[in-house]
C-alpha cells in the first residue's frame, strides 16, 4: 500500500515555494526557517486542526470522529461532571474574572489554592501565576540575576527562552548534557561564578522519562546551585511513594516527591493546565523568595489573573484529586500500559522507559511523518506530530498522550494504527539503528 497516494498534495497549498506575491522579506526568512513544519501545518488535517466537537475523548473534525490521544488532561478533569459542576457558584459569587493585577488584588480563591497546593506538595510555600511560561520569562532572570544558569540541552522552550532574558540582563548560560548529572558536575566543578541555577524539565514532554532527581539535587547541593524544576507533565500524574500497585505513586504531588526529594535547595515550577485542564501555573519555593516575587516578577505585577472558571476548576480538581486521583492514575497507568505493551510486542522503539502517560513514537524515515499522520488521522486516531524542526530529524514521529477520560476502546484504536503501521515498515525498530543528526534518512 503506498501511504503517499493518501497524502494531500502539496503544491496547490501555501507553501515556503510558492510565497504569497508580496510578503515582506522577514516573513519569507521565518517561513524558510520554519519550512518542514509550515508545509506540514499548511497541509496536514493533524495540525492547526478545527475542532467541531468532542464527545468524550472522542473529536469531530468536519464529518469525521477521532479518538484523541494529543490532549494533555491527562486525568481527564475536562470532562469530569463533578467539576463542571462546580464552576457556576464560582461564577454567581466573583464573576467571570478578577482583572486586577495581583500586586493590586487577588480574589481569596488564590490563597485557599496556594494553601491546599502547599500542602500537598509539601512545599514551604507556593505562588500562582497564569502559566508557567509567564513564570520562567520572569522568575529564571530574578533567580539568575547576573550569576550563571546551567541548562539541561534539551529543557523546553520555554525555559530556553526564560534563558535567553536572563542572559540579556547579564546572567551566562551554560548546557549540559540531557540526563547527565555528570556532566553538569564537571561544568559546575569548573565554574568560579558563586551564583548557580541549574534549570531542567521534571518529566520530559518528548521521552515521557524523568530525570534522576535525586542525583541532580544532590549535584546542584554539592554546588551551592539552586535546582529549577519544571514539571509540566508530572503534576497531577506522579506522585509520593510509588509502589508495584500505583508505580505513578500517590496523590500526583510531582516529582520531587515521586524521587522522595526534598525542596532543600530545590525550586518546583508546575501547571494546572495539563492534569488539571485550568489555566494557572506554580512556583513552589521559600517564603522570602515568594515575597521578592510578588514585588520583582512583572506576571504578579502586571499580568491579567486566570479567569474565575479556572481558579473554581483548580479548587474542584483537588476535591477530586483527593478523592479519586489515585483511582484516575491507577486506569491511566493502565491503559499507558496497553499502548506500551504493544510496542514491545511488535519491537518497536519508544523513548518511554517510565510508564508515564507520554509515548513518542520515531518514524524510521522523518520524511515520511506527513504520510504516517495522514494515515493515522484515516484511521481516526489523533496524535501529536513531531515534526522538524520542533524535534531533530532523527527524532521525528508523533506522540500519544493518554488521559484518564479515554477509553479501552480508543485504546483498542490506536494499538490496530500502530500494528499497521508496523506492518508497513514505517515505525523505528529496537534493532534499527537510530541515525546520526543530520544524516536522518
Ligand atoms: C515542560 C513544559 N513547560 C512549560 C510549558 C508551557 O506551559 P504554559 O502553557 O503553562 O505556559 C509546557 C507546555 O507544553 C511544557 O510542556
Amino acid at each position: 500500500m503506498n501511504l503517499t497516494a493518501n497524502v494531500p498534495r502539496l503544491g496547490g497549498l501555501r507553501t515556503a515555494d510558492a510565497p504569497a506575491t508580496g510578503r515582506r522579506p522577514w516573513i519569507e526568512h521565518w517561513l524558510e526557517t520554519c519550512r518542514d513544519l509550515n508545509e506540514l501545518k499548511a497541509s496536514h488535517p493533524m495540525m492547526d486542526a478545527v475542532i467541531d466537537e468532542v464527545d468524550g475523548r472522542m473529536i469531530r473534525i468536519g464529518d469525521h470522529w477521532l479518538a484523541d490521544f494529543a490532549s494533555c488532561n491527562y486525568l481527564g478533569f475536562d470532562l469530569d461532571r463533578e467539576i463542571i459542576e462546580a464552576v457556576p457558584a464560582y461564577l454567581d459569587r466573583w464573576g467571570t474574572h478578577p482583572s486586577w493585577s495581583r500586586l493590586l488584588g487577588s480574589p481569596a480563591l488564590y490563597e485557599e489554592i496556594e494553601e491546599r497546593l502547599t500542602a500537598l506538595l509539601g512545599a514551604e510555600d507556593t505562588l500562582l501565576l497564569p502559566t508557567i511560561t509567564h513564570i520562567h520569562m520572569s522568575v529564571i532572570p530574578l533567580l539568575a540575576a547576573s550569576g550563571t544558569i546551567f541548562m539541561d540541552a534539551r529543557a523546553h522552550k520555554t525555559i530556553y527562552d526564560g534563558c535567553q532574558v536572563a542572559r540579556s540582563r547579564g546572567a551566562a548560560v551554560k548546557r549540559f548534557r540531557f540526563e547527565d548529572a555528570g556532566h553538569l558536575d564537571d561544568l559546575l566543578s569548573a565554574e568560579r561564578d558563586p551564583t548557580r541555577l541549574v534549570v531542567m524539565d521534571g518529566v520530559n514532554s518528548m521521552t515521557g522519562n524523568a530525570p534522576d532527581i535525586r542525583e541532580f539535587a544532590r549535584v546542584a547541593r554539592e554546588h551551592g546551585a539552586l535546582l529549577y524544576v519544571d514539571d509540566a507533565h508530572g503534576f497531577g500524574v506522579i506522585g509520593e511513594n510509588p509502589d508495584a500497585e500505583l508505580p505513578y505513586g500517590y496523590r500526583g504531588n510531582s516529582v520531587v516527591r515521586h524521587a522522595a526529594e526534598t525542596y532543600e535547595n530545590v525550586v518546583l515550577i508546575g501547571g494546572f493546565s495539563k492534569a488539571y485542564s485550568s489555566l494557572l501555573a506554580f512556583i513552589a519555593c521559600p517564603t522570602d523568595v515568594k515575597d521578592l516575587l510578588k514585588v520583582a516578577a512583572p506576571p504578579y505585577l502586571y499580568s491579567g489573573p486566570s479567569p474565575v472558571a479556572s481558579l473554581a476548576t483548580v479548587l474542584a480538581g483537588f476535591d477530586v484529586n483527593e478523592s479519586r486521583g489515585d483511582a484516575l492514575r491507577a486506569d491511566l497507568h493502565r491503559m499507558t500500559k496497553r499502548i506500551l505493551d504493544c510496542l514491545d510486542r511488535l519491537g518497536v522503539a519508544t523513548p518511554n522507559r517510565s510508564g508515564f502517560p507520554i509515548i513518542e513514537v520515531p518514524l524510521r524515515d522523518h520524511t515520511r511523518i506527513a504520510a504516517v499522520g495522514e494515515f493515522l488521522y484515516r484511521r481516526g486516531v489523533y496524535v501529536t506530530l513531531a515534526a522538524f524542526p520542533l524535534v531533530p530529524k532523527n527524532e521525528v514521529g508523533f506522540r500519544f498522550q493518554v488521559t484518564a477520560a479515554n477509553t479501552d476502546a480508543e485504546i483498542d484504536r490506536a494499538i490496530a494504527g500502530l500494528e499497521a503501521l508496523a506492518e508497513l515498515g514505517e515505525l523505528r525498530l529496537t534493532t534499527d539503528e537510530v541515525p546520526a543528526l543530520g544524516e536522518a534518512a
